[in-house]
């Protein structure tokens, strides 16, 4: 018997024991060459002395550019398929039953690892340290509790890392201070009550911070650094009671956005000189006031959101100062009334939104520097009049929506007070009683009331 069928057959052995080996089955996949293990169970590291497969034509283990591990239980990290595919550049271990590392993570050449959804209970220290290339780092759905100072050394060059469900109560304050070139992280869905201030000391290109649902109660105000270009920083589905106007002074990039939505905030600061932030989402928490100026420092916000709060009148001048601000959402307040300046300083303003309210009036006074505005929404009021002024302070009206108010709405006053009956849309006469619907949308400008 030569060599070759004694080594076959105890190839073939070992393959039905299925102990000794674990096999490939290559294929070109979007990110070129690959080794899928499909269905494998990789219990211990006897289970990977044989790495096989059948190549495509004309291909060797030298061409595998990334790892996959599609239905397989691979129960600790197997560094020895890293060493094996030396060329390999991405490593996909999500839902492989995973427990644990077992030795330093050897990354070779990986520039992207995913070890989504596996069973690790914990980082180690330093158990990245030869993973100087990785740019994109997946740990998300583990069960790491936390994150500690030595934990992540040696990520130099990582970029994005993705912490989301791993139960983490607590980071290290030095936890990403190596990770020096990072710019996205994402920490949503954790326990995390309280963060340091120091945290985010190093990450100077960070742009990107997903820290929503967490049971954060407040926000260091020096968190970020003050010379970076933040994008989105979110902190909704959070316990957040106040923020101080200093937390998001950074410099945003050109559509910054801060989503503050779902907290326990009560009162606003009034923010401190921010460029760049565009979107502010402040739905969904408790504020009842707005102070004057609030919002003068954020000199690019172009979308605010109020909406589902406990705004019982607005305070003149409270949207004093904002200059670029295009929609404003103050849906499902409790506001009954608008005073006379309570919109001032929207002169750009195009969208508003005062849907679920209590308004009983549309005045024309609070609405008269809103040169721009081209939508009103007002669905679920309790409208009865609207001052007929109010289609000539806003020239640009082209949309206002009554959808839900009185049903026995009727009563227009002109300027001297006399009751009239609009013209609506397509509806060339009629009054408003005798229209079938008690909901009313109208499309006009202001030359129907001329
Ligand atoms: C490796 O796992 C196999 C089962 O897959 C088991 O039979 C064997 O004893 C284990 N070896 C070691 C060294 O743990
Ligand atoms: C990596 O790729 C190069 C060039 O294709 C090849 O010469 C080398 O043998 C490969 N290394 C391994 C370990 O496969
Ligand atoms: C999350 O961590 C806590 C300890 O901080 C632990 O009691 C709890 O069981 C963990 N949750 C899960 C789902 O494992
Ligand atoms: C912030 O997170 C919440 C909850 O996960 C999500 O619904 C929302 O879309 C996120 N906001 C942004 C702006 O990405
Ligand atoms: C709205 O205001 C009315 C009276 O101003 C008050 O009775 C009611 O409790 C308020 N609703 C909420 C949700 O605060
Ligand atoms: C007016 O608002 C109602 C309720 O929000 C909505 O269903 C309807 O489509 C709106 N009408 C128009 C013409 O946009």
């Amino acid at each position: 018997m030569n060599l070759q069928l004694i080594l076959l057959a105890t190839f073939v052995l070992l393959k039905i024991h299925g102990s000794t080996c674990a096999t490939c089955s290559f294929a070109y996949a979007t990110w070129g060459y690959g080794c899928q293990l499909s269905n494998q169970i990789i219990e211990n590291e006897t289970d990977l002395i044989v790495i096989d497969g059948e190549h495509v034509e004309g291909h060797g283990d030298e061409d595998v550019t990334w790892i996959g591990s599609e239905n397989s239980r691979i129960s600790f990290f197997p560094n020895r398929l890293i060493e094996h595919f030396a060329n390999a550049t991405r490593a996909n271990f999500d839902k492989s039953q995973m427990t644990t590392f077992l030795q330093p993570v050897n990354c070779g050449r990986l520039i992207y690892l995913t070890l989504e959804d596996n069973l690790l209970g914990g980082i180690p220290d330093e158990i990245f340290t030869n993973c100087y290339n990785i740019r994109t780092l997946v740990l998300s759905g583990n069960n790491f509790g936390s994150v500690g100072e030595n934990a992540l050394i040696g990520l130099t060059r990582l970029d994005s890392l993705d912490l989301v469900n791993c139960n983490l109560s607590s980071i290290h304050p030095n936890a990403f201070s190596s990770l020096r070139v990072l710019t996205a992280i994402a920490l949503s869905f954790n326990n995390l009550e309280f963060l340091d201030s120091n945290l985010f000391k190093y990450a100077s290109w960070l742009n990107t911070v997903r820290l929503d649902n967490n049971r954060l109660r407040t926000i260091p105000e020096d968190i970020f650094l003050k010379d970076i270009n933040l994008r989105l920083v979110n902190l909704s589905q959070n316990q957040i009671t106040s923020i101080s106007g200093a937390t998001f002074s950074s410099r945003f990039w050109i559509s910054g956005l801060v989503d503050l939505s779902n907290n326990l905030i009560e009162e606003l600061p009034i923010f401190e000189l921010t460029t760049g932030l565009t979107h502010l989402n402040v739905d969904n928490n408790r504020i009842k006031n707005i102070k004057p100026q609030t919002f003068e420092g954020l000199w690019s916000l172009n979308m605010l959101r109020l909406g589902n709060n406990l705004i019982e009148d607005l305070q003149p001048g409270s949207f004093q100062g904002t200059r670029s601000l295009t929609f404003l959402f103050l849906n499902s307040n409790n506001i009954s009334e608008l005073q006379p300046d309570s919109l001032n300083g929207l002169t750009v303003l195009r969208e508003l939104w005062l849907t679920d309210n209590r308004l009983t009036h549309l005045n024309a006074s609070p609405f008269t520097s809103m040169n721009s505005l081209w939508t009103l929404h007002v669905e679920r009021n309790q409208i009865e009049s609207i001052d007929r002024q109010l289609f000539h302070v806003l020239p640009s009206l082209s949309y206002l929506n009554l959808t839900g108010n009185d049903d026995t709405f009727s009563i227009y006053r002109d300027v001297n007070d006399n009751p009239i009956v609009p013209q609506i849309g397509t509806c060339s006469s009629g009054s408003i009683t005798h229209l079938e619907l008690l909901v009313l949308v109208f499309l006009l400008t202001s030359r129907y009331f001329i």
